[in-house]
């Protein structure tokens, strides 16, 4: 997180804020401190430079073959970050409408958005048709006649890859892993053949590409490559009968360094799967999520109270599982920096929310210095799957997010207010104006 970087007393900016002397946590040249004091916590905050440093990067690992970076939504889908990559030329995997409609209104040209998912409804069929995208990553035979289907009613010919399930173990958490046979995504590679064949006889649709994608947080090379083994060696076979196949889409899921981790770099990937494609001819299509934002964001939080058990030491913040869930949902580690470092002692404490759930935590057995009530922390590499998988759970509204860009900071997302958790409900007439206790 090379935008993320300490630097002593007195950096400019700093300020007056940094009472303690302590060295303060930067995004970019804005202190962590300032933005948490003027756009309150918690806050998601993201660097520009990092969102921009990630795409360029994983872009230039394959100069010179033809390639689309459709950037997963899924794993950030605020308008500006969206539009930072649509800027460079990048495109949205989506997965749903909502997604769709973000992709849009970010900018993102429809000729590089890519439809993925299991689920896709009628009328998400049909505003992506009429959207012109890319095209439709099929799952399944049925969806595949839906897509025909609507297709049909419009006038227009559906552009459809057929997800390939390649069977191949990403060595990954089980909730993230996509490309096994119990997995419920895709078709098997070995059924492939008997549905393109089935699409080529539909009217409506036109065969263009194959799609995989087999999973997220993949720390090692050799499942991508053992998959797009097998997915290259389809396309031959597709090719050698006359499937139109134009588009290779290999699905995402580069994994980030969250604590020592050593994932490979998109040029190792690159070089590794370079000789697997490079011949057959095709345009490459990407589906980065977490690579590109993951260490590009953080979510700064307030320390509350503390508080300690004959067990246990607790330092509770505001920020609980509904804003980061990825903690007690996948056992993830993020790691906790303090905003202002201090030489306070040490010790180990779960750092937990204030939700009414024991699963309510970022950290469990951390070794901290003890922080005082009002401190900030800083959960890192929080840019992937944070905001996005937020929720109102216990009615608490949704937090701000913001994009550094240098020395200055915008508020992407307003935080949300006690009226915005409400709009969209209606107490129906019939339980009456008043409640039992005015009446
Ligand atoms: N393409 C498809 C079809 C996907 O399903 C996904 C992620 C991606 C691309 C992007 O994968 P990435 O490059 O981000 O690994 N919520 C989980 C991750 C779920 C990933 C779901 N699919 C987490 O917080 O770890």
């Amino acid at each position: 997180m090379d935008d993320f970087i300490y630097r002593g007393p007195g950096a400019q900016g700093g300020g007056s804020a940094n009472r303690t002397g302590g060295e303060e946590l930067f995004c970019e040249g804005v202190p962590l401190s300032k933005i948490a004091r003027e756009v309150g916590t918690p806050v998601y905050i993201y660097s520009y430079h990092t969102l921009t440093r990630h795409f360029r990067v994983f872009d230039e690992a394959f100069d010179g073959i033809p390639h689309v970076i459709c950037f997963a939504m899924k794993a950030n889908s605020n308008l500006a970050v969206v539009r930072s990559f649509a800027a460079l030329g990048g495109g949205a995997d989506v997965v749903s409408g909502g997604e769709l409609f973000r992709a849009l209104r970010a900018g993102v040209m429809p000729s590089r958005i890519v439809y993925a998912g299991v689920g896709k409804t009628e009328r998400e069929i049909e505003a992506a048709l009429k959207a012109g995208i890319l095209m439709f990553n099929i799952e399944s035979q049925e969806e595949l006649l839906a897509i025909d289907k609507v297709a049909g009613r419009l006038g227009v010919r559906a552009p459809i890859a057929l997800r390939v399930n390649p069977d191949v173990d990403a060595k990954t958490h089980p909730y993230i892993s996509t490309g096994l046979k119990k997995n419920k995504f895709g078709v098997s590679i070995e059924q492939a053949m008997d549905e393109y064949e089935r699409a080529e006889g539909l009217p409506n649709v036109e065969v263009v590409g194959i799609h995989q994608h087999i999973g997220s947080q993949l720390t090692e090379i050799s499942p991508f490559v053992d998959s797009l083994k097998k997915t290259a060696e389809l396309v031959g076979r597709l090719k050698s009968r006359g499937f139109g196949i134009k588009y290779i889409d290999v699905g995402g899921g580069l994994g980030i360094r969250y604590l020592n981790e050593k994932p490979p770099l998109p040029s190792e990937l690159a070089r590794a799967i370079r000789p697997v494609l490079e011949d057959l001819g095709c345009t490459l299509v990407f589906e980065p999520g977490r690579v590109l934002v993951g260490n590009a964001g953080c979510l700064v939080t307030k320390v509350l109270y503390r508080k300690s058990t004959q067990e246990k030491n607790f330092v509770i913040v505001d920020a609980g599982m509904n804003d980061l869930v990825r903690p007690t949902l996948y056992q993830a580690y993020h790691e906790i920096k303090q905003v202002i470092t201090t030489d306070a002692p040490e010790f180990s404490a779960d750092v937990v929310g204030p939700i009414c759930e024991t699963g309510d935590f970022l950290a469990k057995d951390r070794a901290l210095r003890v922080p005082q009530p009002g401190e900030f922390l800083a959960v890192m590499s929080a840019g992937a799957y944070g905001f996005t998988m937020s929720s109102n759970y216990n009615s608490r509204p949704r937090v701000a997010e913001v994009m550094v860009d240098g020395d200055r900071y915008y508020i992407i997302r307003r935080r949300e207010d006690y009226e915005d958790l409400v709009s969209g409900e209606e107490i129906p007439e019939f339980l009456g104006e008043k409640a039992a206790h005015d009446a």
